[in-house]
């Protein structure tokens, strides 16, 4: 398993570009089920989790090509002769979950793994199957397994009312409503900018929706879904966790293709602790001088709210903050676990439930720590970054599920850090 060292170096310059949004990208590639005809995205992100997707639409029988270096994906599904999502493949990565509605409402029958458990959260699956029952499904669970069935003539339009909002359950009731027969209304349906991405690529392809990035989705099923080329959004986590690193270091760095309004509640916290940002044509601007950040307090919430996959990273700020803060959690029952190697590093950080108290410390000290999910493994990347000597993160692969080209981006803005790939 591979290592990644980093060394405390100073301030950064220079530029970093942002890649497209893994999140986005995970439903959009389910997606290319809902059609015969060709989808093809670009500005695709080169991660593990895309090959894994990549992996599970062709053991359907779905052809993905990827092209350009891989930020091209072309996909057809026009011979889907599978429609069993294998455990082996589902139990890597929980999005797979996301070929369930595509699948059930372009042939009517699916079976699908359950995804398992995952470091962060218990995570059920629970409102993406009553979404589908609204539509007319029959969901029964065996061996660890869903069996969906559309009634006769496919699935009907139906309204879903989401207790809670969840992303992947709007994303999969979104998609299978395009060919549901009838009007189908998703209320307290997410509002992230992965789902507003997800509706403008089903509109070029021919679904007929309205409200997305509003709490109320309509959406007016169609008899069948044409071929469409859709560049990825921009991945406004990797944005901001980029934006992080002048914050925690100080200096400059503008993040290429960065957009403020695809986090807004971030930086507003980010200009609440006393860093600089300035919005150009085509990217933000971020920079902090000598003046230390000041402490702020954070509740993670669903869009446009304060995103949860931005708590690790804000954290290891609020570690060299001058203050206290409170960060809240939640979205997540247990998404503190980069807490206690952020404490092996000098921070002071006391976890109760869902809250987390920081007091910032004057520096941080280098030590070998260990990646515990995606966002964690990032997190320590930016608390190494501000610390004294060496630091050593470990069990990196979480990382490359996530960040394309972490080391080659932040060593480009003058960073000191390396790949150490184990013997
Ligand atoms: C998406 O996960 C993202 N993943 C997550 O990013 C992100 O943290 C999360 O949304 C919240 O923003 C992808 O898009 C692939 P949810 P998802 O359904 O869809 C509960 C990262 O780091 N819930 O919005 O799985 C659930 O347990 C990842 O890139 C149910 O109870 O998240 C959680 O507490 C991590 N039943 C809450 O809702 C359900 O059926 C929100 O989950 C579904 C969800």
């Amino acid at each position: 398993m591979d290592s990644i060292l980093v060394t405390g170096n100073g301030p950064l310059k220079g530029q970093i570009p942002i890649a497209g949004a893994k999140n986005a990208c995970l439903t959009l590639m389910p997606a290319t089920m809902l059609s015969e005809e060709p989808l093809t995205l670009t500005n695709a992100p080169r991660l593990s989790d895309i090959r894994t997707m990549t992996t599970l639409l062709q053991s359907l029988g779905a052809e993905v090509s990827t092209l350009q270096d891989g930020q091209v994906l072309a996909m057809s599904s026009h011979d889907i002769n599978n429609h069993t999502a294998d455990y082996d493949i589902v139990r890597k990565m929980r999005a797979s979950i996301l070929v369930l509605g595509p699948m059930l409402a372009r042939d009517g029958h699916a079976v699908v793994s359950l995804p398992g458990g995952c470091a962060i959260g218990a995570r059920p699956v629970d409102l993406h199957l009553k979404a589908l029952e609204a539509l007319g499904a029959q969901l029964d669970l065996k061996d660890g397994y869903v069996h969906a069935k559309a009634p006769l003539g496919g699935l009907k339009g139906g309204v879903i009312d989401f207790p809670l909002v969840s992303v992947g359950a709007t994303e999969n009731a979104l998609m299978a409503a395009t060919l549901a027969k009838g009007t189908t209304i998703i209320n307290n349906a997410a509002r992230e900018p992965e789902i507003v991405d997800l509706a403008q690529c089903l509109r070029k392809m021919g679904a007929q929706i309205e409200g997305e990035g509003t709490s109320t989705i309509t959406i007016q099923g169609v008899d069948r879904l044409h071929g469409a080329t859709h560049p990825v959004v921009t991945d406004r986590i990797e944005l901001g966790t980029y934006m992080l690193a002048p914050a925690i270091c100080g200096g400059e760095v503008e993040l290429l293709g960065g957009k403020r309004s695809l986090i807004e509640a971030f930086c507003n916290k980010l200009e609440a602790a006393g860093v600089e940002i300035t919005e150009n044509e085509n990217s933000l601007t971020v920079r902090r001088g000598d003046n230390r950040v000041k402490a702020v307090d954070v509740v993670t919430e669903p869009f446009p709210g304060f995103p949860t996959d931005l708590q690790a990273q804000m954290m290891a700020l609020m570690c060299t903050a001058e203050g206290t803060s409170v960060l809240e959690e939640k979205i997540f029952e247990n998404r503190f676990m980069h807490a206690p190697e952020l404490i092996r590093m000098g921070a002071q950080i006391d976890v109760q439930g869902g809250h987390a108290t920081v007091t910032g410390v004057e520096g941080l000290k280098g030590a070998p720590v260990m990646a515990t999910d995606l966002r964690a493994s990032v997190s320590l990347i930016l608390a190494g970054l501000a610390a004294e000597g060496e630091t050593t993160v470990s069990r990196v692969y979480h990382l490359d599920r996530g960040y394309e080209h972490v080391v080659r981006k932040l060593s480009s803005v003058g960073a000191k850090i390396e790949r150490i790939q184990e013997q």
